[in-house]
Order: C-alpha cells, then sequence, then structure tokens
C-alpha cells in the first residue's frame, strides 16, 4: 500500500516540478514567479482544488514522445478568493513555453466549462508562446475550443485574463475576448505576431515592448486594462478587483460591511467646480469622495483619460462609474473615450452592476481626424450601451452637459432612473459664447454686442433649471450631498425590474 502511496507522492513532485529546476530558476531570474506560485499567491490560503495534474500530450512528431511532462503546461482547478469561488488556469512557461497544445486546451476547455455550468468567474493567468508548434493544427484546433468557449461565457460569468509573460498568436486572441485584461510590465508582451516576423513582412524594426509591452497596451492599444509592477502586485490587485465583481448574470453585486456614512456630507464638493467653465478640476475628488471609504478600482486608466471608469462600492455593493474628466481635454467625448465607455457600460449591464455617471462634457469633440476616424459610429457606442442598459442608472450632472453628449451621458431620456443636477450644471445644447455667435452671426463684428448676447444666452440656458422645468433633471442637488443622494438613489433601485423587447441580439455599431 505505501508504495502505491509513494508512487502517488513522487508523481505529483514530478508534475511540481514543471519543466525542472533550471528552467524554473531561469524564470525566476526574470522576476516571474511559477505558474503554481502564482496560482497560491491569487487563491486564498489552501483553497486551489487542482485538476488534471497528470495529463500529457500524445504527440509523437519531432521526438515529442521522450518528453511528456505531467500536467502539459498548464496548471488548472479551483479555488476561491475572499470565500468566492473562482476556476482558474495558470500556464507554465518552463513547460514548451506554456505553449497550447491540444491537451493543454482540453484541461483550459474543462474549467471553463465547468465555470459555465457552476456560475463562476475564470481567471486566466498567461504565459504562453501560443500554438504548441510541434503538434500543427491539433494545437489550433485546441485554440479554436478555448475561442469558443471565451465566447459562450462571455456575458454569463466574468472572464479575466492576466498576461504574465510573452504572449503570441493564439495566446492574446483567448485573453482578448475576455471581459478584462491586465499586464505586468517588463515582463508580459502581447502580440499576434512578434518583433521577428514584423521585420520580415513590413520591414519595421520594434522591440517586444515597444510592440507588445504593458506601456503600449494599456496607453496606446487599449487592449489591456490596467498594468502592475510585478507578479505579486498583479496577483494582490486581481484579488481586490475580483471582490468588485458578481460571480455570474444571474447573481447581484457583492454586497460587503461597509464602514462609511452613506449620508457622509461633504463640505468641500461645493467649490469642486470652478465658477468659469473654462477651467478644469479633477472628477475623481467626486469619485474618491462619493465612493464607501474612498476605494476605487479604476479601468484603462492610462487611455482617453477623459473619462473615467472603474468601480466603487456604495452601502457595501458595487457600483460602475463613468464620469467624464474636465482635466483632460476639457472632458470631451471622442473615438477612444467613447469606445472605452461603452465597453464599460456593456459590462456593467451584463452582469446586473448598476451604473452612476458623473457628467461634464462640452460635446464630441471636432475636427476632420475624427470625423475619418468614424467618430459617429465610435459616439453611438456609448449612445446604445446607456440605451439599452436596463440596470439602475443614476446621473449627476456636475456642469457642462452640451448637446449630443448630454443626451449620451445616461440621459433621462435614455431611461436614466435618477438625473441629478448640481446648482453649477449647463443644460444645453452648447456653450453660450458658441451658440450666440451662431445665433448673431451679423453682429459678430461688434465684440460689446457678441458679449451681451452671450451674457444672455448664459442667464437663460446656462443653469439646470430649464431642463429641471421639463422633468429632464429630477432633482436640482448640493454638490455636499451627493453621497447621501445617490446611495439613496441606488437604495430605491434595488428592485428595480426592466426588460428590453424580445430579440435575438442586438446590432451595437462596432
Ligand atoms: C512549442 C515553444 C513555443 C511554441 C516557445 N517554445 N514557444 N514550444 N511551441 N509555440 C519553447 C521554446 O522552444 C523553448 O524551449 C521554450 O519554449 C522557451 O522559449 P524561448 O524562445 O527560449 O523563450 P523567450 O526567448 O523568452 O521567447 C518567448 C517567445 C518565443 C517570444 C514566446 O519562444 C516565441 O516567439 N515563440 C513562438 C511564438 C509563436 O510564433 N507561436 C505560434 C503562434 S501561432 P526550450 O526547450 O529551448 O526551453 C498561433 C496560432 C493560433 O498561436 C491561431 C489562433 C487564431
Amino acid at each position: 500500500m505505501s508504495d502505491i502511496l509513494d508512487e502517488l507522492t513522487k508523481r505529483r513532485a514530478d508534475a511540481v516540478a514543471g519543466g525542472g529546476k533550471d528552467r524554473v530558476a531561469a524564470h525566476h531570474a526574470k522576476g516571474k514567479l511559477t505558474a503554481r506560485e502564482r496560482v497560491e499567491l491569487l487563491l486564498d490560503e489552501g483553497s486551489f482544488e487542482e485538476l488534471d495534474m497528470f495529463v500529457a500530450h500524445r504527440t509523437t512528431d519531432f521526438g515529442m514522445e521522450r518528453t511528456r511532462p505531467a500536467g502539459d503546461g498548464v496548471v488548472t482547478g479551483w479555488g476561491t478568493i475572499n470565500g468566492r469561488m473562482v476556476y482558474v488556469f495558470s500556464q507554465d512557461f518552463t513547460v514548451f513555453g506554456g505553449s497550447l497544445s491540444e491537451t493543454h486546451a482540453q484541461k483550459i476547455c474543462k474549467i471553463m466549462d465547468m465555470a459555465m455550468q457552476n456560475g463562476a468567474p475564470i481567471i486566466g493567468l498567461n504565459d504562453s508562446g501560443g500554438a504548441r508548434i510541434q503538434e500543427g493544427v491539433a494545437s489550433l484546433a485546441g485554440y479554436a475550443e478555448v475561442f469558443q468557449r471565451n465566447v459562450l461565457a462571455s456575458g454569463v460569468v466574468p472572464q479575466i485574463s492576466v498576461i504574465m509573460g510573452p504572449c503570441a498568436g493564439g495566446a492574446v486572441y483567448s485573453p482578448a475576448m475576455t471581459d478584462f485584461i491586465f499586464m505586468v510590465e517588463d515582463s508580459s508582451y502581447m502580440f499576434v505576431t512578434g518583433p521577428d516576423v514584423v521585420k520580415t513582412v513590413t520591414n519595421e524594426v520594434v522591440t517586444a515592448e515597444d510592440l507588445g509591452g504593458a506601456s503600449t497596451h494599456t496607453k496606446k492599444s487599449s487592449v489591456a486594462d490596467g498594468a502592475f509592477h510585478d507578479d505579486v502586485e498583479a496577483l494582490a490587485e486581481i484579488r481586490r478587483f475580483f471582490d468588485f465583481l458578481p460571480l455570474n448574470n444571474r447573481d447581484k453585486v457583492p454586497s460587503r460591511p461597509f464602514f462609511d456614512d452613506p449620508a457622509r456630507v461633504e463640505e468641500s464638493l461645493d467649490t469642486l467646480a470652478p465658477e468659469n467653465p473654462n477651467q478644469p478640476y479633477d472628477m475623481k475628488e467626486l469619485i474618491f469622495k462619493v465612493a464607501d471609504e474612498g476605494d476605487f478600482f479604476e479601468m484603462q486608466a492610462d487611455f482617453a483619460a477623459n473619462i473615467i471608469t472603474g468601480f466603487v462600492r456604495l452601502e457595501g455593493r458595487t457600483v460602475g462609474v463613468v464620469a467624464n474628466q474636465p482635466r483632460v481635454l476639457a472632458g470631451v467625448l471622442d473615438i477612444d473615450s467613447s469606445r472605452k465607455a461603452a465597453r464599460f457600460v456593456r459590462f456593467c449591464d451584463a452582469f446586473e452592476i448598476p451604473i452612476l455617471t458623473f457628467v461634464d462634457v462640452p460635446g464630441f469633440l471636432p475636427g476632420t481626424a475624427q470625423e475619418y476616424g468614424g467618430v459617429i459610429k465610435h459616439g453611438a457606442k456609448l449612445l446604445f450601451a446607456y440605451g439599452e442598459a436596463t440596470v439602475p442608472k443614476v446621473t449627476v450632472i456636475t456642469r457642462k452637459a452640451y448637446g449630443g453628449a448630454y443626451v449620451v451621458m445616461a440621459s433621462k431620456h435614455l431611461r436614466g432612473d435618477f438625473n441629478y443636477a448640481w446648482p453649477t450644471a449647463q443644460v444645453a445644447v452648447m456653450g453660450a459664447k458658441g451658440a450666440a455667435e451662431i445665433l448673431y452671426r451679423s453682429e459678430l463684428k461688434d465684440a460689446d454686442k457678441i458679449a451681451a448676447r452671450t451674457e444672455e444666452y448664459e442667464r437663460n440656458f446656462a443653469n439646470p433649471f430649464r431642463a429641471a422645468e421639463r422633468g429632464f433633471v429630477d432633482e436640482v442637488i448640493m454638490p455636499h450631498s451627493t453621497r447621501r443622494r445617490v446611495c439613496r438613489a441606488f437604495a430605491s433601485l434595488r428592485t428595480k425590474s426592466l426588460h428590453n423587447p424580445w430579440k435575438k441580439h442586438d446590432n451595437i455599431p462596432l
């Protein structure tokens, strides 16, 4: 009997050894944790239940039958994060570069199927050279199986990808179909084809970092939602992020004990919006001051910073925040900010996360770059996303809400449940000066007359009351009581029930 037990112990030890001491040492030398160390840090201590530890590949080409490491380069299973269930796969770069074989794919598919069936999120820790070259089409088929499950799981359970090494080919397309992608600075890359192929095909010389490093994907391409300094910080932050998410699309948002007065008054908010409408201020200050304990998990902080997206809690429950940022491009809506916010709004709606919108927007950004780039279609994404969302929507207009952008930003007309405005709000077709210059074009040469017209327009329209008279603004509120008002609003919407007409699916402008 003891022989049998010893055999199991030995086999387990072999599996845990991954690609062997030397490869693990080389991996550590790059500042990276192993696949198993990552799982241990991600999950609650002792909660990991591994599956398929002894699965090995079946390839015989290229002498592969001589190397059949147990586990086949990916650690899979389930565990908990702060007591809540999650399925995890963690690719082992020390085994064939974490490359995906037919059996490696089957392991991932197994936990994806279980996650969907049992209603728990999937976290993928990706560190893979893509399709296993020795397996040819079998590994491509493996990827396709994973992709298909990514599609089916979308909107059913949250899918989170963490890129923790060089990821190429298929290894980037699966993450691309998940809800969120996070990267690790200086050790993770994502590209469809690496620098060598790029040089051959386009003659461009580019480093891996420039082509697909964390900076590229968080600032330029917006493929990634965030980046962290190292593996340890990344895994700690994923734990923090996970706590905001519901487990599946039928679950409610998590509710946690909170230690912050929902009626907390913030006098400083009364002077947050400067009197001069052209003067910027930091919208994040409002978010921090409204959130429970000032806790805000921002998404895509380094991309399209003219709009802010992220998660807070109000009375212990998760709320998605979308806010124009007057400090960047005056908070204007453009192609990038519309795309960024639209995707965020859709995620929230898919998982029944209520949405809080803070509005200070001068309109859509004019210009050929925007029009040629398709701002009409991209702006429509945000309009569409807000319009189709059935989750509780609470909006606070702090200052400008001009033109089409007023309508887009979760206005009453798009089924906003509560639309509040600060007394500093200006709900109008456009800014007063622009309006006067169009309406009184013949007086343009006379600066005094235009100034008088501008003042007249300002008096008439640069306020929240015209909109409030029509019920487009439900109430003009004191800035210092914003937290209390939005907490009460969301509390009143906990039993909200709103359904869109039956359809196979919508046709959002992609
Ligand atoms: C098999 C692979 C592999 C792969 C790496 N290895 N990628 N084995 N299949 N795809 C192995 C290496 O042979 C090496 O084995 C070990 O992993 C470490 O690789 P290194 O090259 O030494 O590491 P590094 O210098 O860090 O470079 C990592 C890398 C590079 C950037 C990922 O290995 C690379 O470019 N790999 C190929 C990437 C690629 O083109 N993949 C196919 C994509 S096609 P030893 O034994 O020496 O330690 C694809 C199609 C999917 O994915 C289509 C879906 C739409």
